[in-house]
């Protein structure tokens, strides 16, 4: 008979512990959904991100300025500047097309030119065409009435031109390449939202000399990426997009850990190379890491100024190694050898969700010949947005295991209290002779 109620004690703290371990296991990691809002009438929906990539990179100016410096001339300086080009606009769709005539090598050793000086270099002949005092000239984003912050930012398209995004001040190219804040008009405004009701039409005004640029449209939250659909132009366009935002619940940060809710806010940053997190970012990252696996260095795009700098590719590694396993960097995904990189990137707990529905070029806009237009129209607004939720806190937590153990033990706090009374104080007051 006390065999029997052996074997039920020890069945029953299994039990309880077994439940317990599970109720444990979902608050730790099943502890979030994403629900679905559709309350729609009083949200404010952000109109998603332009970034723009000139395709004509380097200022002729500065590069004459620079050249006249370090006393450069004739075919050498004709040679530095198709290879300077070129070299800013390479990205993993053409780093073969990196244009090396025979004096580059006695050229970039006249200029003590290293590999880690490249970005530098095509940063300092680059016009940043957000601070231009000629109004004409400059880049500029509004929507009819306001004027809001353009600023320039480093993408592994080189530099290029960020418009209406929430991501940090952090994000620009100046303050990746030397760590300084640019200059920021502080009347314009940040972002543009609307709601249910508005129709809203954003307007990038693109100076002429960016010849011909190529178009991303993406989430206000996150920068570019780089195997998303783009659009190269050299004439007005025009889009029209739509957004359906993800956004977290009040005090869903505080209430959550990183495991918990499997997403990560742009400040809580685990990368190495980016002081702000979002997917893109991590997903960069997960590149930039894959690329130096294979090569052993870095292409020169990337933030490098961390306390351990990774080696920068030469024009040499890039036209060889990284041109030819370009295809799987930027896929992170090789059909060949059927390998698929694993970057373990968490989202962004904030996000949109951008759908670009037409995409219509106007070729006969261009009249005043004073550069051209980007376009951006939203006329229909999501009508249900997902909100991370937490549905398992720690109280649900405690009730859980506290549930197992009633269940299963016939545990209660009470009467965890009265067992611990006797054999404590009733114990005591017993041995010291108290009868009653
Ligand atoms: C820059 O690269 C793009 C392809 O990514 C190409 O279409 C464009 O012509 C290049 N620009 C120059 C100036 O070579
Ligand atoms: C670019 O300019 C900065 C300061 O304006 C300077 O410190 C840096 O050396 C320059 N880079 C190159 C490669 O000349």
């Amino acid at each position: 008979m006390s065999f029997f109620w052996l074997l039920l004690l020890i069945v029953s703290v299994g039990m309880c512990i077994y439940t317990g371990l599970q109720a444990m296991d979902k608050w730790k990691t099943k502890s979030t959904v994403m629900g679905l809002e559709r309350d729609f009438y009083f949200w404010r929906t952000p109109v998603p991100s332009f970034t723009v990539c000139p395709m004509r990179r380097l200022s002729q100016e500065l590069f004459d300025k620079y050249c006249h410096k370090k006393k450069i001339t004739g075919q050498p300086k004709e040679d530095l500047q198709i290879f300077l080009e070129t070299l800013a606009n390479s990205t993993y769709f053409n780093f073969a097309n990196i244009t090396v005539r025979p004096s580059i090598d006695s050229t970039l050793d006249r200029l003590r030119l290293r590999p880690a000086q490249y970005m530098s270099l095509i940063y300092n002949l680059t016009t940043d065409f957000t601070q231009m005092a000629d109004e004409n000239e400059r880049i500029r984003l509004n929507d009819g009435f306001r004027s809001f912050v353009v600023r320039q930012v480093l993408t592994e398209f080189g530099i290029c031109y960020l418009g209406n995004s929430y991501l940090h001040n952090e994000y620009t190219a100046r303050y990746t390449i030397f760590g300084k804040y640019p200059k920021i008009n502080k009347e314009h405004l940040q972002m543009l939202t609307g709601s249910y009701f508005d129709s809203v039409l954003l307007i990038l005004s693109v100076p002429k000399a960016f010849e011909s640029i190529g178009v991303f449209i993406h989430s206000a939250h996150d920068a570019l990426k780089i195997e998303q659909k783009f659009f190269y132009t050299n004439e007005a366009v025009y889009y029209k997009a739509e957004a359906r935002e993800i956004v977290a619940e009040e005090g869903f940060e505080k209430l959550t850990t990183v495991a918990q809710r499997k997403c990560r806010f742009p400040h809580e940053s685990n990368l190495e190379h980016f002081e702000i997190y979002t997917k893109s970012f991590c997903m960069q990252e997960c590149r930039l890491n894959l690329v130096y696996k294979k090569c052993k260095c870095i292409p020169h795009f990337y933030p490098n100024r961390v306390p351990n700098p990774k080696p920068i590719c030469s024009y040499t590694t890039l036209k060889s190694c990284v041109a030819k396993n370009a295809e799987f960097f930027r896929r992170l995904h090789s059909s060949k050898a059927r390998k698929t990189v694993s970057c373990n990137c968490l989202d962004s707990c904030f996000n949109s969700i951008v759908v670009v529905n037409n995409v219509e070029v106007l070729a006969n806009l261009n009249v005043f010949q004073t550069g051209f237009s980007v376009g951006l129209e939203v006329t229909s607004w999501p009508l249900e947005l997902l909100k991370r939720q937490v549905i398992f806190t720690f109280t649900d937590l405690l009730v859980a295991v506290g549930g197992a153990a009633g269940l299963f033990l016939g545990f209660s706090v009470l009467g965890a209290i009265e067992f611990f009374y006797y054999f404590t104080l009733r114990l005591i007051w017993y041995l010291r002779g108290y009868r009653n």
